[in-house]
């Protein structure tokens, strides 16, 4: 096991099994973000790497990042998909420096070394020196020294991978029930429509916290409460996977018990704005139901989203205690028509970092942050809806999946 696994903790003055608020130091100290590589990300958890329609082909390869360490997706010759870290086994030089491309073999720039597919080293320049001087001794072993590899797999589509070999195949991770919601949103061959990048002014887990809270989603995002995508009347639910690490929150057009407030605050909103142009709140449905909001997560960094007829995954990376980049694979099907086109990104613009929703997410989190910094003994507190991980119907006012979120961290933190 990775020594960094078993290391002490800074001791937070957390009480064992406590997720009814947080300390604003798991925010802000280096030492715990070097923790979270060993324990979460280079731990027993899936990471989303790519989608397996952006490598289709033989030497087709994209490089990510699981936390902080780079990583190569790669199809090889039997259309396996290989996941490598993208560290020469010599000094450690990023073996491949692209986003994207295709290659017959991975040649490091600084020395020559050079790895096949799945990572083995299959050269290395001047071996036997020149003139019989330099070189390799026989003592030198090859086969110890190709890229390290990880275990992937592959679902609906999702390519993810992990570094401990004692993750749970990737349905029993993350349970048969949210395993169905992805089914229901990737449910035919798909096709990437582009890409958004978003650099996020705060820590990795305010982010995900962000998206397991469904209680701020029609309070934040005003327009998603004016012109009718979240609105606390709608029906829906949130669903928690029995480890608490993964949840699912949705909105249905169907309406539930009265709101009182929820209805005036929409009322007047709505009396005072209107869409120039209200085909950006055209929801054609086409996943079998009326649901308009999905937003499912897997633990730790991965999002499935549906937003009307948006679709896309967001995968998050760590860039440091108070950094983050947000990235956006937005999402079609193959056998989308142009008018579906156009609808899919038109509202994924207007959700995006350009637009009405993550641009406040953002702003959000910055804002968290600066408070985090000035005392971290302070917690926060996530008293709606109990003080448990239990799923919720028919209300979104509960903070359940967002303690489900500390439930797993602290699983992984072994706190
Ligand atoms: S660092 Fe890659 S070959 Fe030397
Ligand atoms: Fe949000």
């Amino acid at each position: 096991m990775d020594d960094a696994r078993t290391a002490p903790l800074p001791d937070l003055a957390w009480r064992p099994g406590d997720v009814s608020g947080v300390p604003y130091r798991v925010y802000t100290d280096p030492a715990i973000y070097a923790h979270e590589q060993a324990r979460i990300f280079r731990g027993p958890t899936w990471n989303f790497l790519c989608l397996e329609t952006e490598i289709p082909a033989p030497g087709d390869y994209k490089t990510t990042f699981i936390g902080d360490t780079p990583v190569i997706a790669v199809r090889d010759a039997n259309g396996t998909i290989n996941a490598l870290v993208n560290r020469c086994a010599h000094k450690g030089s990023l073996v491949c420096y692209k986003p994207f491309g295709n290659v017959a073999e991975f040649n490091c720039v600084y020395h020559n070394w050079v790895y096949d597919l799945r990572g083995r080293l299959t050269g290395v320049a001047f071996r036997r020196g020149v003139g019989g001087k330099g070189g390799l001794t026989e003592a030198f072993d090859q086969d110890a020294h190709g890229l390290e590899a990880l275990r992937v797999a592959t679902y609906r589509g999702l390519v993810l991978a992990t570094f401990d070999a004692g993750t749970p195949a990737f349905p029993d991770y993350i349970g048969a029930e949210l395993l169905g919601s992805i089914d229901r949103v990737l449910i035919k061959p798909l096709k990437v429509l582009g890409y958004h990048s978003q650099i996020l002014p705060n820590n990795w887990k305010l982010y995900v916290e962000n998206n397991k809270d469904s209680y701020h989603a029609s309070l934040l995002h005003v327009f998603h409460n004016t012109f009718g995508v979240v609105r606390p009347t709608m029906g829906g639910g949130i669903r928690i996977s029995e480890s608490g690490w993964h949840h699912l929150s949705y909105t249905e057009r169907v309406p539930i018990a009265d709101d009182e407030i929820g209805r005036e605050k929409v009322r007047s909103l709505k009396d005072q704005y209107q869409l120039d142009d209200p085909s950006l709140m055209e929801h054609r449905l086409e996943l079998g139901d009326t649901v308009t909001n999905s937003i499912q997560t897997v633990f730790p960094t991965l999002v499935v989203q549906q937003i009307l007829n948006a679709l896309a995954v967001r995968q998050l990376v760590p860039k440091g205690v108070d950094r983050s980049e947000l990235i956006w694979t937005v999402l079609g099907f193959e056998d989308d028509d142009t008018a579906m086109l156009e609808l899919r990104l038109k509202v994924n613009n207007l959700v995006g970092p350009a637009g009405f929703v993550s641009m406040e997410d953002g702003c959000v989190g910055g804002f968290i942050q600066e408070t985090a910094k000035a005392d971290g003994r302070a917690r926060t507190v996530l008293p709606m809806g109990g003080s448990g991980i239990e799923p919720s119907q028919g209300s979104r006012v509960t903070e359940a999946a967002v303690r489900g979120f500390w439930k797993g961290w602290r699983d992984c933190m072994g706190l």
